[in-house]
């Protein structure tokens, strides 16, 4: 089968080093309380009946653990996962290979659900709901279609866009979940079992720094931490001292509300050039230079989350609080 398809080794370094410090059981799973509440009984449920976990879906901004999750599902159903994405299976012979390659009770995770084209889309209706597939073959007037049984299995889907699936795919994952932001403790946790991993110690107070400016996000979290680290090293420091910490997110351009130079730059559009909005995200987008895909999945939810971006029927505005952070930082 096409490697493109079934992409299960990740070559990039970084992907690398976030593989290894992926947690593998839902016990190491930090935070998302509700979420692993849930999970933990459905797959007892499904453990117990000696079914396949009904199909789920993971959605929320990225790097919040949506892939994490769906191998610690895979894991803790003692099942093999299959990992794909839409964008990888362009034809619904793509799909149909990998599907008649799983085995009973098998998750097949596929990551960006919401870009899998059209048709691949509608063969995973039947595949979802009473687990067949109809497979055209042939060409001319030789066409006719075989209908392929396929074992009980779990589809998993992650998405940034949960908003972009169709109505027949949302409706046929019979478990949804919503990652949220994580709170400052789950993150400091993280950060403490991330430094763990690479052997660093840190003080408190560089710990809740990296923190308070890790967008709630775990991902940036671990980032941070291993930028930081390098700056520490080269100090010679034993320890990650918070003046390190500081130098360090200041030379990374990250403010002390963990936002970047285009976070930036859309609140200063909205504000500067058109007086604190409404104005609409294509706009902004078309101003900052930005995609307004990006902007929608990355940047906007968490403005949104910390009270700097209102989304209003007539486009995005400035809040009170926004006026206030950015102005302050104008004036400086
Ligand atoms: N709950 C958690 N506890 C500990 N580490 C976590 C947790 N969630 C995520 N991580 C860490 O954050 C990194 C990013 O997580 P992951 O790749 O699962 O995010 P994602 O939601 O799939 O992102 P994307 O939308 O970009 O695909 C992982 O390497 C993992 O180490
Ligand atoms: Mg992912």
């Amino acid at each position: 089968m096409d490697d493109r398809i079934l992409d299960e080794h990740e070559h990039d370094n970084e992907e690398y080093l976030e593989l290894s410090l992926r947690p593998v059981r839902l016990s190491q799973y930090i935070g998302q309380d509700a979420i692993k509440e849930n999970l933990n009984i459905f797959i007892k449920a499904a453990k117990m009946r000696e079914e396949a976990l009904d199909h789920v879906i993971l959605h929320g901004p990225p790097g919040l653990g949506k892939t994490t999750l769906a191998n610690i599902i895979a894991n803790e159903m003692e099942v093999n996962i299959k990992t794909t994405s839409g964008p990888a299976i362009e034809r619904p012979g793509d799909l149909a290979a990998i599907l008649s390659s799983l085995e009973a009770g098998d998750v097949l995770f596929i990551d960006e659900i919401h870009r899998l084209p059209r048709v691949v889309e509608e063969i995973l209706y039947s595949a979802m709901e009473d687990f067949f597939i109809d497979v055209v073959i042939g060409q001319g007037d030789e066409v006719r279609s075989i209908r392929i049984d396929l074992p009980p299995f779990t589809l998993v889907g992650a998405t940034t866009r949960f908003g972009s699936l169709s109505a027949p795919l949302r409706d046929r994952f019979g478990v949804q979940l919503r990652l949220q932001y994580y709170d400052m403790e789950s993150l400091q946790y993280i950060i403490e079992r991330t430094a763990d991993i690479f052997e660093v110690s840190l003080n408190e107070d560089s710990m809740l720094e990296l923190a308070r400016r890790s967008r709630g996000t775990p991902r940036i979290a671990n980032r941070l931490l291993r930028r930081v680290r390098d700056f520490s090293m080269v100090k010679g420091e034993d320890e990650i001292s918070l003046e390190t910490t500081n130098h360090a997110l200041k030379v990374l351009e990250v403010d002390p509300e963990g936002l970047e130079p285009v976070d930036h730059k859309i609140m200063n559009t909205i504000i500067d050039t058109y007086g604190g909005g409404p104005v609409g995200l294509e706009t902004i987008a078309v101003s900052i230079g930005e995609e307004v895909v990006t902007l929608n999945d990355v940047y906007e939810p968490y403005l949104i989350q910390r009270g700097f971006l209102e989304r209003t029927p007539r486009g995005r505005k400035a809040t009170a609080k926004s006026f206030e952070y950015f102005k302050k930082e104008n004036m400086d």
